[in-house]
């Protein structure tokens, strides 16, 4: 037995300072050793399952966990080589284009992602290299897209803009139009739009934009301009909640209007992070000149991505959850996570000092504010402070602007979070708000910085 193993593991860390972190070290670790320094750097880390900030799947099952770590090697874009894994990647995009009510599954075009950001930039740029295809054929100008959205909208929209040179026109949240709705859009709408964004579970308070409103203020701006403007649902969390918990409403591509949605796998599609799906409604929606082939058995496959290569497992964890779960496995887990959320919320709300922006009767996320009427020594920074002490992570942040004035708490129920978990959560919050009320002078201001970014 060499010496080093008669070592115990702990001993063998001679000292943060051999340990080399921004360099290549020259020697090589024992493999306990290097995963010990790692392990317990992670030790570190908030607990995923007490971040009440994330949307982002934190548990899956023993089998789904057993068929993760059976195909963490697979690479996606390896079709040819790994061709069930590319057919089950098809049979999901086919499930969630007949899940969204796609007027034909056959016709329906539809890829993964890494996630909802990767997503949105595909829909958005189908949009702008439609819209230059049919400026290019009238003759007229490309210089100048634009993309309306409202301010309320996940930074992945404004990055699409940045990165691929499209104006951003935001319509601005207020207290009468917290979401966009469709009013004045007209004013924003010109024959540079490329397209509108409509979020199904804004970040910011988890609410629905009314997909129905935009496309009827849309039928009425073509009806007076000619301009023919599409939609893409932004379903991030959304398009995995709505069509289990409001089936009756029409947001998807029952509305003609809508082009392509997109979403996030790894949020209520119930899959470890790192994957997220875009369907378009018709062939048409998405321009041949976008695709790239890659091989496969034999022939070859359209592909449509920013990246190249990435992990495959995800797309089988999500088929897994597909099949483990069905309508009524999602069904009852979203609705579920919905009846936690409205426990929450209606509870915070009796406390006292708070006022709900939501419930989370859309999606499970529901955000409050502090009751300004009432001059306080405490502000919603110091309680995320202190329950941050108790190991729970709930953020707080400003609104989005035009409302930035007003800072809101906020809180994601995802599968995993059970109503026991919640009660023990609304304990820990009615004990600090009893703390932080009978302060008897100001806690400290400085160095608050927002817990989430949008
Ligand atoms: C509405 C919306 N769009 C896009 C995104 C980006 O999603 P992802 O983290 O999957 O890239 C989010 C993430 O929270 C979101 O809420």
């Amino acid at each position: 037995m060499a010496d080093e193993e008669l070592i115990p593991v702990f001993d063998r860390l001679v000292g943060s300072d051999s340990i080399e972190r921004n360099r290549l070290g020259e020697k090589s670790l024992l493999p306990e050793t290097a995963y010990q320094v790692v392990h317990d750097e992670s030790l570190l880390d908030g607990n995923a399952r007490l971040n009440l900030a994330t949307f982002v799947t934190t548990w899956m099952d023993d089998h789904a966990n057993r068929l993760y770590a059976e195909s963490y090697d697979k690479n996606m874009i390896d079709k040819d080589e790994y061709p069930s894994t590319a057919s089950v990647e098809e049979h999901c995009w086919r499930i969630l284009a007949d899940l969204w009510h796609a007027p034909s599954v056959e016709n329906a075009i539809g890829c993964s992602t890494t996630g909802s950001s990767e997503a949105c930039m595909l829909g958005g740029l189908a949009f702008k290299r439609r819209w230059q295809h049919a400026r290019r054929a009238a003759g007229k100008s490309t210089e100048k897209p634009n993309l309306i959205m409202s301010s309320a909208v996940q930074v992945c929209w404004e990055k699409f803009c940045n990165y691929f040179d499209v104006e951003a026109r935001y319509v601005p949240v207020s207290e009468e139009h917290p979401v966009l709705d469709g009013h004045d859009l007209e004013k924003y709408v010109d024959e540079n739009t490329i397209g509108v964004v409509v979020i199904m579970g804004q970040t910011y308070i988890g609410a629905y934009e009314p997909v129905q409103k935009v496309a009827d203020a849309l039928d009425a701006i073509q009806a007076s301009t000619g301009l023919d403007i599409p939609i893409h649902v932004d379903g991030a969390s959304g398009a995995m909640i709505a069509p289990f918990l409001q089936p009756e409403l029409e947001w998807d591509f029952r509305v003609p209007r809508v082009h392509s949605i997109s979403t996030s796998a790894h949020k209520y599609g119930a899959v470890y992070p790192g994957l997220g799906w875009v369907v378009w409604r018709d062939l048409d929606a998405l321009p041949d000149d976008l695709i790239f082939r890659v091989s496969y058995l034999g022939g070859s496959m359209p592909t449509f991505a920013l990246n190249f290569s990435r992990p495959g497992a995800q797309v089988l964890l999500q088929y897994y959850a597909f099949l483990r779960l069905g309508h009524e496995g999602f069904r009852a887990m979203q609705g579920g996570s919905r009846a936690v959320a409205e426990h929450l919320s209606s509870k915070i709300a009796e406390m006292g000092p708070f006022k709900l922006r939501s419930t989370g009767s859309d999606i499970p996320v529901f955000a409050w504010e502090l009751d300004s009427s009432v001059e306080r020594n405490w502000n919603l920074y110091h309680l995320s402070d202190r329950l941050r002490m108790r190991g729970w992570l709930v953020p707080t942040y400003p609104m989005p602007p035009d409302l930035e004035e007003i800072l809101v708490q906020r809180v994601v129920v995802r599968a995993d979070f059970s109503r026991d978990m919640a009660d023990k959560l609304l304990n820990d919050i009615a004990a600090e708000v009893d703390y932080l009320e009978k302060l008897e002078s100001p806690m400290p201001v400085e160095g608050q910085t927002p817990h989430f970014a949008h």
